[in-house]
């Protein structure tokens, strides 16, 4: 068993004594009441990350600006929000762990509802917010001194509400972040100049804090390690010796602890670190800082999501503890798992970021791909121990869906046969794992697997379902998870020899000559035009939309589409109308009405899915407890999958 002493070593900061390294990052989920009230589905969430081992909990920013509504957010406003604060910190006490609470931060030049920046100057490339403000208001010196009064105030409540202390949100790119930057603020005021002046409004919230809690009260300052943007030596930005010469001061007034993020609303990749950044990748600021002598704890944050990295930072002596966020709303018994040495356990999070598409796209309340139960916890619970009869349960295709239904009953203590037809698990996620920088997907392909291992499930590979053969199974329960397949357009010549689907690339069952056309400029098709790119592939990609990666919600991932296709030298054609394939090439019609025909081995068609219907036709109505799930409902997302499985699954 592989232990890891260094985080599981008990620490103290200041006041606070914690039982090991572990620490839960603040992440909005907007699980709180329209009106800012905490809720049951609060309570639980929090209580059950308490509960699966992390030494300290941060809950996510609540906001204190007197003329900030809800929004999503917990309020600590007035002292009528007290009560609800204080229920909120016994759960997590309770539960066995610490409780600190975020002071939300104001967004600055993209804040919804006040868009003020330093010195009037908009971000040049933002999408964090719905609303883009181009010409926000700068924010005069009178307004600055209100908004620290303000986060005092709500430090105040919190404390009152018997959290362990707060943390100061100078990250993100936020407002306290572009006072910092050079590059943003121009003031020649006391909120301006040197860095001590930039740093006044993180400086006098420290200060105001202290004056309005206790001068002992724990105080923890989240910051922009780097805007990831400027380079050593610029004269303008924020980089990683601006941070180190901000930590110097802030050990000389004295801080409980720093804990270290990156990335601006310019990068902000770099604030939840997708798939395509490697992991652990903020120990180049911390390793400086501590490499520079600072005396505060230092918390690392950014894509730590595997235990022995976590360990490793720590020998390393690059931080003083490890911060999870997406990783413990993947599963928020990492800490748990880790400790009992059952590592293989820990459903990781993928770094798809589907969670901040909800809060910052969508604006509903967080899911999560891998873990859809994600403030749910109490409905599942509810609904795993009932058990009445075993049954002998039959779940068909090996996708996220079907693995994760056959999971869901064979704990319930179901007998569960799994039938996949090809000869190995995954479906659809074998494809979403194969384009480049997406390997973060295989955890959930090696945790299904280790699952269906250690649940019992029976696995049938190479064994289609059809309809005879399911009857002569004769199971109690059927589950469909069959999945979807290549939608194949009706062009001239697309049944030619030369015509391939995604599918059939993806899988690397066919193998396409040097120069291809992708038709199709969905995130599939780039994904596609990346995978044959990466191969030294000549790939043209075409389209009727306006733009590639159109049917991505999250714009960051748009942008990461369209910048890697251009650096991997990708042809994008849109706005094209397609013609007729032959065996030299395609013809087609470009978006200025010329007639082109683009010479090619291969034609890749990448032209959407549909799901597949024909077994759940057959088989419903004659099986009493049957249920069909994910992408043969309709081509979703893994998420869907996953989710639809489990409630299938707890409900035999
Ligand atoms: C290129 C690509 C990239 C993607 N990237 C992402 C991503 O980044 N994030 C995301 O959330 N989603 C992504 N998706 C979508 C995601 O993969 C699917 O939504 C998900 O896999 C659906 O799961 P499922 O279990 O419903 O079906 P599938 O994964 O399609 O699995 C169905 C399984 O059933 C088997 N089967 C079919 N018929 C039978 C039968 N009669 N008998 C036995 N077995 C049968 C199939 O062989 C297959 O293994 C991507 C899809 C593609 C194609
Ligand atoms: C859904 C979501 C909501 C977040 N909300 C906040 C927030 O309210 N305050 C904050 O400082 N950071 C927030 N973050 C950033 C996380 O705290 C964390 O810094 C980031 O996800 C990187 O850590 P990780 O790789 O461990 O997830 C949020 C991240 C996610 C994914
Ligand atoms: S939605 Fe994706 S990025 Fe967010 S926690 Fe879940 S797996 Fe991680």
């Amino acid at each position: 068993m592989t232990e890891f002493k260094k985080l599981f070593e008990p620490g103290k900061m200041g006041k606070i004594e914690v039982k090991n390294r572990i620490i839960f990052a603040p992440c909005g989920t907007h699980y709180s009441s329209l009106n800012g009230l905490v809720t049951d589905r609060l309570l639980a969430y929090y209580s059950e990350r308490a509960r699966g081992g992390a030494g300290l909990l941060v809950v996510e920013g609540c906001r204190w600006r007197l003329r900030a509504s809800a929004g999503g957010w917990m309020m600590a406003t007035s002292d009528k929000y007290i009560p609800g604060l204080k229920t909120l910190a016994d759960a997590i006490h309770a539960a066995g762990a610490k409780a600190i609470i975020q002071m939300a931060a104001h967004r600055g030049s993209t804040d919804e509802e006040d868009p003020a920046s330093p010195s009037g100057i908009p971000h040049p490339f933002s999408g964090w917010s719905s609303v883009l403000p181009s010409h926000p208001r700068a924010v005069p010196a009178a307004d600055l001194d209100e908004l620290i009064d303000e986060i005092g105030e709500g430090a105040r409540r919190c404390m009152k509400a018997g959290f362990d202390g707060v943390m100061i949100h100078g990250a993100n790119g936020y407002l306290a972040c572009e006072l910092l930057s050079r590059r943003f603020n121009k003031r020649t005021d006391a909120y301006g100049g040197d860095l001590r002046g930039r740093a006044k409004y993180i400086l006098d919230t420290i200060k105001v804090i202290r004056k309005k809690t206790s001068p002992d009260f724990p105080i923890v300052t989240r910051l922009m390690g780097s805007d990831r943007v400027s380079k050593p030596g610029d004269s303008e930005g924020w980089g990683i010796e601006d941070t180190i010469e901000l930590c110097k001061i802030i050990d000389e007034v004295g801080v409980t602890a720093i804990d270290i993020t990156s990335g601006s609303q310019e990068t902000p990749e770099w604030t939840s670190p997708p798939y395509f950044l490697p992991v652990g990748c903020n120990t180049d600021i911390t390793g400086a800082i501590k490499k520079a002598g600072i005396k505060t704890p230092v918390w690392i944050t950014g894509k730590i999501m595997d235990p022995s990295l976590a360990e490793q930072i720590l020998e390393d002596g690059k931080a003083d503890y490890i911060c999870l966020g997406r990783g413990l709303m993947a599963d928020p018994h990492w800490a748990n798992k880790a400790k009992e040495g059952r590592v293989e356990d820990i459903r990781k999070c993928i770094c798809d970021d589907r969670c901040l598409e909800d809060v910052m796209i969508d604006f509903v309340p967080i899911s999560c791909t891998v873990n859809p139960m994600i403030g749910k916890e109490s409905e599942l619970a509810a609904k795993l121990p009932r058990l009445t009869k075993k049954k002998k349960v039959l779940v068909v295709g090996g996708g996220p869906g079907g693995m994760q239904a056959a999971i869901i009953a064979a704990k319930k203590g179901h007998n569960v046969t799994l039938f996949e037809k090809g000869s190995q698990l995954g479906g659809a996620l074998l494809l979403a794992i194969a384009p480049p920088e997406k390997d973060d997907l295989k955890n959930l392909l090696n945790y299904f697997k280790v699952q269906l291992t250690k649940t019992g499930v029976k696995v049938e590979l190479n064994k289609e379902a059809t309809p005879d053969s399911v009857k002569k199974f004769a199971p109690d329960a059927v589950i469909v998870a069959v999945g979807s397949t290549p939608f194949i357009p009706d062009i001239p010549g697309v049944k030619g020899s030369n015509v391939l689907t995604y599918q059939e690339v993806l899988s690397e069952q066919k193998k396409p000559g040097k120069k291809v056309v992708v038709a199709g400029g969905g995130y599939v098709g780039c994904e596609t035009s990346l995978f044959l790119a990466k191969r030294g592939v000549d790939v043209t990609l075409v389209f009727r939309s306006t733009e590639p990666a159109l049917d991505v919600k999250y714009w960051m991932f748009r942008k990461y589409y369209q910048d890697k296709m251009k650096a991997n030298n990708v042809k994008i054609m849109p706005q094209v109308k397609y013609g007729q394939i032959t065996p030299k090439g395609l013809s087609l019609t470009d978006k200025e009405g010329k007639e082109v025909f683009l010479e090619a081995d291969n034609i890749v068609l990448a032209t959407g899915s549909k799901a597949e219907k024909a077994l759940g036709e057959a088989l419903k109505g004659k099986y009493l407890e049957f249920f069909e799930v994910g992408d043969c409902i309709e081509p979703r997302r893994i998420r869907e999958a996953i989710e639809e499985a489990i409630w299938a699954g707890v409900s035999l």
